[in-house]
């Protein structure tokens, strides 16, 4: 498909990208970047712009190499238990962290150091010293992807690490969902993809990633 070439070329360059989940999944539309490249003005946009949770999604096999658990299974408390969502069987959510050198971590440039360092991180986990590098809590949700990809797992944080992968990027991608300002609710597919039209981003459904790739 056509949008999914964009959206991988996209992806190359550095560029955000529009991914719709699915209408019987979320029904959410993520804006979503590949981490290497996120400047304090990409942070700025996914704030104002997206206005969703700001999160970066690793793959199952850099997570595992850092020991980062589910949340849901490392957390003892009961409010964790039967964590079966509406849409999906599990969340993707793992620990929260900030880069050691930030100051308070929420700043745009706080995070964007978090995120880029996350992106190097993924890219050589064996020469990362995760710990040494980044501290739990913070403010940059981790999300960890399913073992399988998106054969496994259709959500947000599989798709947009399908279009890491298939862009040949380091597998750590920051998504955050697109929230209508005036009413809070998420943006309606057509209304995120009058947004990407404005902007000149490109959208993308996640069963064309799904089926593709
Ligand atoms: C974290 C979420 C988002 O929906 C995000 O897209 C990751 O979740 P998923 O992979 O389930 O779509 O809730 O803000
Ligand atoms: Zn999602
Ligand atoms: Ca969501």
């Amino acid at each position: 498909a056509d949008r999914l070439d964009a959206a991988i070329e996209a992806f190359a360059n550095g560029d955000p990208v529009l991914i719709h989940d699915a209408a019987d999944r979320e029904g959410e539309v993520d804006l979503v970047y590949p981490a290497g490249t996120v400047a304090p003005s990409d942070v700025a946009r996914l704030r104002t712009d997206a206005g969703g949770l700001i999160c970066v999604a690793l793959s199952d096999r850099v997570a595992r190499a850092f020991d980062l658990p589910f949340l849901a299974d490392a957390v003892e408390h009961p409010a964790t238990e039967n964590h079966v969502l509406s849409y999906d069987d599990r969340s993707s959510f793992s620990l929260t962290v900030n880069h050691r050198e930030t100051e308070t971590g929420i700043t745009d440039r706080d995070r964007a150091r978090t995120i880029t360092a996350l992106s190097d991180a993924a890219a050589d986990p064996a020469g990362t010293d995760f710990a040494g590098t980044f501290r739990s809590p913070g403010h940059v949700h981790l999300l960890r992807g399913a073992a399988d990809g998106v054969t496994e797992r259709t959500g947000h944080t599989e798709l947009a690490l399908a279009l890491a992968d298939a862009a040949d990027l380091p597998p750590a991608v920051v998504v955050c969902e697109m929230l209508d300002a005036a009413t809070g609710l998420a943006r309606t597919p057509a209304d995120a993809q009058a947004y990407a039209d404005r902007e000149g981003l490109v959208y993308v459904e996640g069963g064309t990633i799904v089926d593709h790739l």
